[in-house]
């Protein structure tokens, strides 16, 4: 071991892992819940092709797509170190209109400058360089994300009323409970992405101990290896599944749930990952098939093909996983 590594400091870094997952999570469905603030605004600034709603939508995916690959870096680290990375997010505020969430970024903002910069202090003291130099990159990304939603503190935001529009006749198929089913869809989406990054990170860190016989010590490569960049493609593609579900519940005036249901599960070694994840897109499918036959019985054309994609998909990884057996 390089340095001396203890229980509290693996937590410590374990903190900045929980918040980048609830910020990654709060970014990105702040970005989607725009997609509900815009329709009310688009009215009242009809003449211009774009409102600074559009600007701020965009910030929120790029910064929320940040946040998850600090999650990543931080993960990567524990594992390095011999800790145990967690899978566990802090609490996601999403808030109702941009008011809301500028003061939820910025407060979480200034939480993360706050808790990195005892990291830094730590890892220096400790000579840790690796990790000291990590957080100082990400603490530069912090403080420009704090600057930014301060700016957007001060937008003068008000938001119009909502009119309730007098043709809505197609709009009662999305119920109370048509909404709760799609909701299990936001919630495997964000439950996927959290063990498909932690596993992709783990099985980096295990390519590194495990070369064992002789070809994959020429090759350099091991299943860990093959595994990790499989899963890194497949999360990538999780993201913008939940992107497209959770845009889809806000469009039809929903509120996108922002936990994981299933708990993710990460395993030991890269034959745990592959069980886990294979089981995963087989539950995905049969969920999504549900969906798909639950829209057609409402003739809720977009939502259905918008899950037929989604499958195709998961089918995909699937097969991808399945491969390994
Ligand atoms: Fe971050
Ligand atoms: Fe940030
Ligand atoms: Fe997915
Ligand atoms: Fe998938």
């Amino acid at each position: 071991m390089a340095v001396q590594i203890n229980d509290a400091y693996i937590e410590l870094l374990n903190q900045g892992v929980s918040r980048e997952i609830q910020v990654s999570l709060q970014y990105l469905l702040q970005h989607c819940k725009m997609e509900k603030i815009l329709r009310k605004v688009r009215a009242e600034n009809i003449l211009l092709d774009k409102t600074t709603y559009e600007t701020i939508a965009k910030d929120l995916k790029d910064f929320g797509i940040q946040e998850m690959k600090h999650a990543a870096k931080i993960i990567e680290r524990i594992y390095f170190l011999g800790g145990k990375a967690t899978t566990k997010g802090a609490k996601v505020n999403v808030g109702e209109g941009l008011k809301d969430f500028a003061k939820n970024d910025f407060k979480a903002e200034e939480e993360a400058l706050i808790l990195y910069r005892k990291v830094i202090e730590e890892a220096r003291k400790i000579g840790d360089m690796e990790t000291y130099d990590d957080f100082i990159k990400i603490y530069s990304d912090e403080e420009k994300h704090l600057f930014r939603f301060q700016e957007l503190l001060t937008i003068d935001d008000k938001e119009p009323p909502e009119i309730e529009p007098e043709s809505k006749h197609f709009r009662a198929v999305f119920t109370d409970d048509y909404l709760a089913l799609l909701n299990k869809g936001v919630a495997g989406e964000i439950s996927a992405i959290i063990q498909y990054t932690n596993q992709h990170e783990k099985a980096n860190w295990l390519t590194l101990r495990k070369l064992e016989t002789p070809l994959e010590v020429i090759e350099d490569k091991n299943k860990a290896k093959v595994v990790s960049e499989l899963l890194k493609k497949v999360f990538m593609v999780e993201m913008q599944h939940l992107e497209m579900i959770a845009e889809r519940i806000y469009r039809v005036k929903g509120e996108a749930v922002a936990v994981p249901d299933p708990l993710p599960q990460v395993g030991e070694n890269a034959d745990d990952f592959l069980k886990l994840d294979h089981k995963a897109e087989d539950d995905a499918i049969m969920l999504y098939r549900g969906i798909v036959a639950e829209a057609l019985k409402r003739d809720d054309t977009v939502t259905r093909r918008l899950f037929e994609k989604i499958i195709d998909d998961e089918e995909s990884h699937y097969w991808g996983f399945d491969d390994f057996f």
